[in-house]
């Protein structure tokens, strides 16, 4: 690689899960903080990182025409290309080899180190770095100075569960928690840099457990209880969870601290025993049912998420249908579902009985259209009721708000209004994917 200038501006674009959206947004205050500027919407940036997902097979293809995409761009004077996220951790060799226009790879665990790394590429030298310290680079990393109102914060990394299918526990290594001051305080920087809403983010964000201030014991749930004491944060959500980590604490935090807000994203995948044990996943379809029973106890208005696979190897028709029928039983307020992608490595893909990709479409398209429907039945239920909407952004329209209700619904409304308030509106009209409401009264200061 020949030798280059410092670059003056950057973007980072974030692929894959909201974790992938932390790492992007702390890179981008990482090198903010090395006087290189964010570019201007439309231009093109002298330095771009690729911050990678490498969960199904399509989205880990995506950054080899991204990175196509840019060199044809830059023409004789393409950007300085850094491939971040899991896609760098798995496959980091494989990217120098394939794509020379790339000059440093670096995996998630690693990209604190990312100005060494420029440094090295403005010498010419390619540069690689996948190693995994265990919580490393939050110290290593600029505090947070502006950030939106609704922001995330990353509490736990990795995975320990080895689901057959998925190749996060190889991406982003074992389960490890940061430490109870640590993310106290960067949430407490979060609020001062104008954060209303916080996130706690995690591959499996139950599993975190830590010491309290008083050196005791405690899971997410203890984290929950002390960062309700931070008076201007108003929402407390959390993201994802595993069914094999839920305690009865978390379960009672839901009934308990008016700030945690009544959403729940438990991923089960299918609706089969015999699927669910092929996949490793260390739950039944009636032990899920039971948990939610759980919560719905400990808060009766809660929604609920969840995740799903079609196709999954062996998956037959009838299979598939238990599927289907845990959708009624439940009625999910929103959820994502994909096709089973297979991923080198991992020991679903050299199991027998591959389900064709006809099926698996079709499959899909069933269960999407029973989701939808519970979706937009969720949403048409909260007509005529009135709830707190945080706003988050401007509509389309002159005058226009978007905010999220507490149950995670976009909500559009006019009226008087800024980014950050905390608003009363009464929901009007529903559609399968946002409500339009009327704003009562402004939130109190
Ligand atoms: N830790 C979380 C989510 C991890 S990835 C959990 O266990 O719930 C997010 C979702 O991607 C998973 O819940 C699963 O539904 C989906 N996913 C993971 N690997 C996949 C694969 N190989 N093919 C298709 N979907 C997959
Ligand atoms: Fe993947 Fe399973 Fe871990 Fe979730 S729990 S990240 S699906 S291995
Ligand atoms: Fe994708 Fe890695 Fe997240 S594989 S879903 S970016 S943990």
């Amino acid at each position: 690689m020949p030798t280059r200038e410092h670059p003056r501006t950057f973007r980072v674009k974030s692929l894959g899960c909201q974790m992938n959206v932390y790492d992007g947004e702390r890179m981008a205050e990482l090198l903010a903080d090395q006087g290189i500027a964010p570019a201007v919407d439309g231009q093109d940036a002298d330095l771009v990182v690729l911050n990678t997902c490498h969960i199904r097979e399509k989205a880990a293809e995506k950054v080899y025409s991204d990175i196509g995409r840019l060199v044809k761009a830059g023409g004789d004077n393409p950007p300085m290309i850094a491939v971040a996220g899991c896609v760098a951790q798995a496959e980091g060799e494989e990217i120098m080899a394939r794509a020379p226009a790339v000059g440093m790879v670096v995996g998630p665990q690693a990209y604190h180190r990312l100005p060494a790394m420029i440094a090295k590429a403005l010498r010419g030298e390619r540069a690689t770095d996948t190693d995994m310290p265990a919580d490393a680079k939050f110290a290593a990393l600029p505090p947070r100075r502006r950030v939106a109102p609704s922001a995330f914060l990353t509490v736990q990394e990795g995975c320990d569960k080895f689901c057959t299918y998925c190749v996060v526990p190889y991406t982003r290594g074992a389960e490890i928690s940061r430490p109870f001051g640590e993310l106290v305080a960067e949430a407490q920087r979060l609020v001062e840099a104008g954060a209303r809403e916080v996130t706690l983010l995690g591959q499996n964000v139950n599993a975190w457990r830590g010491e309290d201030a008083k050196g005791c014991a405690t899971g997410l749930d203890g984290l929950i209880r002390e960062l309700a004491k931070l008076p201007d944060l108003q929402r407390i959500r959390y993201t994802t969870s595993h069914p094999a980590d839920v305690t009865d604490g978390l379960i009672a935090a839901h009934g308990e601290i008016d700030k945690l807000m009544p959403y729940l994203h438990l991923p089960v995948q299918s609706g089969s025993d015999r699927v669910l044990k092929a996949m490793n996943r260390s739950h039944t379809v009636d032990g899920y049912l039971r948990l939610l029973e759980r919560f719905r106890a400990a808060r009766p208005d809660i929604a609920l998420s969840g995740d799903f696979i079609v196709g999954f190897p062996g998956e037959s028709e009838a299979e598939f249908g238990e599927t289907l029928r845990l959708v009624e039983a439940v009625g999910y307020a929103h959820a994502f579902s994909f096709m089973y992608s297979p991923r080198p490595g991992t020991p679903a893909a050299a199991m027998n009985g591959q389900v064709a990709r006809e099926v698996m479409e079709e499959r899909l398209q069933r269960l999407q259209a029973a989701l939808g429907r519970h979706q937009l039945a969720f949403n048409q239920a909260s007509v005529g009721s009135r709830c707190a909407v945080l706003v988050e952004r401007k509509g389309k329209k002159p005058g226009q708000w978007l905010g999220k209700s507490p149950w995670l619904q976009s909500v559009f409304f006019e009226g008087d209004a800024a980014i950050g308030d905390l608003v009363e509106v009464e929901l009007a009209a529903a559609g399968p994917n946002s409500l339009a409401g009327e704003l009562l009264v402004p939130a109190a200061a």
